[in-house]
């Protein structure tokens, strides 16, 4: 039995890293895959949950992190910008730390959960807050990074942050033995979508897999841009991380749902809390609620027949449900203590 090693030495002979690299990790990846016994029953399907909010930093951003950052650091660059709804931000704030190097991030003010910030704050990056949204950060910290080459932009508009995430797709055939009939993950600015495309495709050409997954891309309703055919001039949902109008792998997630006979979805954010809440309640996983798009969308093609009975589906769920407490005790009932006193819990539990 070895220890994981991290994902980029795990799958070495795939990932564009030069011999004597030094590669910066925090050991990501190597994510269960866990079965959803709940979910199996509803859609009489075999479902499974890709967890990557067990990642070092909470969220399937360190695949990708671990990889731009090996890349820029190893290219002789001691910055690293990034625009983010919350994740990519604590998650190159970490990255960034380990390899020594700073780290700034623009994200739009008021609109990303507490744990995210809390992150990006104890990492030490240089936090600047936007008055706008995602778009109009990344807007910015693209322009920002074509004047000052010495800055490396660690959005996934970086292609190294794709072939770190891709080795999630390589994940899911390891274990299953072979690709899922269907995979469905959370869209915002698409990069994700565009990995794991590029990750089965991989697997497929080479052999590993003999077929591919249709994949289900699924979108907040309010910020749905790529389900509309059309950018949102201002997206608006209670799932923070994927409130994007515009997003940058707009091409590859279309051509993701294309070539592999897929769908995109929108799920209302009261479909979104439902999944939620159900992910937690019945699984007894505990995702953010951009993650549950995912199973939002697994049940609606259920509903509607897009998705058979007996199909293997993975959901991959994003992000951890740690990162944004706030939404998870919203609505949640005041109660008041009690004496410290047996029948006190007796009659509080109702048995009384
Ligand atoms: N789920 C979570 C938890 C996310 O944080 C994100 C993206 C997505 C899904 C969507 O992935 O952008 O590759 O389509 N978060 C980015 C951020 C935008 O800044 O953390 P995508």
């Amino acid at each position: 039995h070895r220890a994981w090693p991290g994902l980029v030495e795990a799958y070495r002979s795939r990932m564009p890293v030069e011999a004597d690299w030094k590669i910066v990790t925090l050991l990501e990846g190597g994510t269960p895959l866990v079965s959803a016994p709940h979910l199996s029953e509803l859609t009489g399907c075999e479902v499974y949950l890709k967890v990557e909010g067990l990642n070092p930093t909470g969220s399937f951003k360190d695949r990708g992190m671990t990889m731009a950052v090996t890349t820029a650091v190893n290219n002789g660059k001691r910055a690293v910008l990034c625009a983010s709804t919350g994740n990519t931000s604590a998650s190159a704030a970490a990255y960034a730390t380990r390899a020594g190097i700073t780290c700034a991030v623009l994200i739009p003010e008021g609109k990303i959960a507490m744990g995210k910030l809390a992150q990006a704050v104890m990492h030490g990056a240089k936090i600047i807050q936007v008055q706008g949204n995602f778009d109009d950060c990344l807007e910015l910290a693209r322009k920002v990074t074509a004047d000052f080459p010495e800055i490396e932009l660690v959005n996934s508009v970086n292609p190294a942050r794709i072939e770190g995430q891709k080795t999630a797709a390589f994940e899911i055939v390891d274990v299953l033995g072979r690709a899922p009939d269907v995979h469905a993950l959370p869209v915002g600015n698409a990069g994700n979508i565009t990995a794991y495309w590029k990750g089965y495709r991989e697997y497929h050409a080479d052999g590993i897999s003999d077929s591919l997954p249709r994949m289900l891309g699924v979108q907040a309703a309010g910020a749905a841009p790529l389900v509309n055919g059309a950018p949102v001039k201002n997206p608006e949902t209670i799932a923070t991380a994927i409130r994007i109008g515009s997003p940058a792998s707009w091409n590859q997630a279309v051509a993701a749902k294309d070539e592999s006979n897929g769908q995109f979805r929108a799920a209302t954010d009261e479909k979104l809390l439902e999944a939620y809440r159900l992910v937690a309640g019945n699984e007894g996983v505990f995702v953010e609620p951009a993650s549950a798009a995912s199973v939002a969308g697994l049940l609606a093609a259920h509903a509607d027949g897009w998705i058979e009975p007996g199909s293997t589906v993975v959901c991959t769920v994003t992000g951890n449900g740690l990162k944004d407490p706030d939404t998870a005790l919203s609505g949640m009932p005041e109660v008041n203590a009690i004496p410290v006193d047996p029948v006190a819990v007796a009659d509080a539990l109702g048995v009384g």
